[in-house]
């Protein structure tokens, strides 16, 4: 059997999916990545339809604790949105391709716009626990892209353009929601283990207000698919060394459970405005 292309294992599981949910992908409006502890939006989503990962063709299941894995499609606010709750991580052995195929598909299906959420740690000085700070821009310091491989057109130029992987537009509407909101760049990191001090020290140096171990894949993959791309960090603790405590991933996720009212009052309003903004050409 020869090796599928990328492209084809997208448009098997956009097949999948079509045919699952009929007329509903294609009214599709937003797509969302629920980060650490960020599940609980999914929730919110009216006339909900669950899809585990497990049963589509082709995508990767989490294995992480605290990740569950569905794909949630429904409304919010009256704006079709697609919920991926739960993600892939890189430190669990999957390689960048594996790890962005869910938006891959999602963008295939002709989702225009996503919202990346994760959890992170706080290198900025002003950055406390529980902040929310939209990404202006990222570092990629995972040392793989979902890019790299023989060239698929259907996924995107072979040197696509980075200079505006953060929608100014989209990030425009969310300092509109009226939510505290600090711009920010997010390094992206392999993981699992969290930084040592003095990793945290370089990556001050290098301009980095908070450090987490996602995102960067998939804002990558979409941003050379021409989706409209926004990231959202939520602050669950300082970073190393910032921090006097070692980091512990259960208070990350504990963190993540208390913002996520924020979070969601801020998504809501986010799908209301974009609900009345129409959407762009992306
Ligand atoms: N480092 C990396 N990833 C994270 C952190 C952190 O401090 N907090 C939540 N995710």
């Amino acid at each position: 059997m020869t090796h599928a292309t990328e492209t084809e294992l997208v448009d098997r599981a956009a097949t999948f999916l079509h045919e699952r949910l009929g007329a509903r992908v294609t009214s599709l409006r937003l797509g969302l990545v629920l980060g650490s502890g960020l599940k609980d939006f999914a929730q919110r989503v009216e006339q909900p339809v669950a899809v585990p990962f497990a049963e589509v063709p082709g995508w990767p299941v989490p294995h992480v604790e605290g990740h569950g894995g569905e794909l949630v499609v429904g409304t919010v606010a009256g704006v079709g949105v697609a919920c991926l709750s739960g993600r892939v991580h890189l430190y669990e052995g999957w390689r960048p391709a594996d790890v962005v195929r869910a938006v891959r598909t999602l963008r295939r299906l002709g989702v225009p716009s996503f919202l990346l959420t994760n959890a992170a740690g706080g290198i900025a000085d002003d950055l406390s626990a529980g902040d929310l700070m939209v990404l202006t821009d990222h570092l990629n310091l995972t040392g793989g892209s979902p890019l790299i491989g023989p060239h698929e057109a259907a996924l995107g130029p072979r040197f696509p353009d980075q200079t505006r992987v953060y929608s100014p537009r989209l990030r425009q509407l969310l300092a509109a929601c009226g939510a505290r909101l600090r711009p920010g760049i997010y390094a992206g990191l392999l993981g699992p283990s969290y930084e040592t001090p003095a990793e945290v020290r370089m990556l001050k140096g290098l301009g980095a207000d908070a450090v987490g171990m996602s995102t960067v894949q998939e804002a990558m993959a979409l941003n050379a698919m021409g989706a409209e791309v926004a990231g959202l960090s939520l602050i669950t603790n300082l970073a190393a060394g910032i921090s006097p405590t070692p980091l512990a991933h259960d208070e990350v996720v504990a963190a993540g459970k208390q913002a996520a009212s924020a979070l969601t009052a801020l998504v809501t309003e986010l799908c209301r405005r974009l609900g009345v903004g129409g959407r762009t050409g992306a």
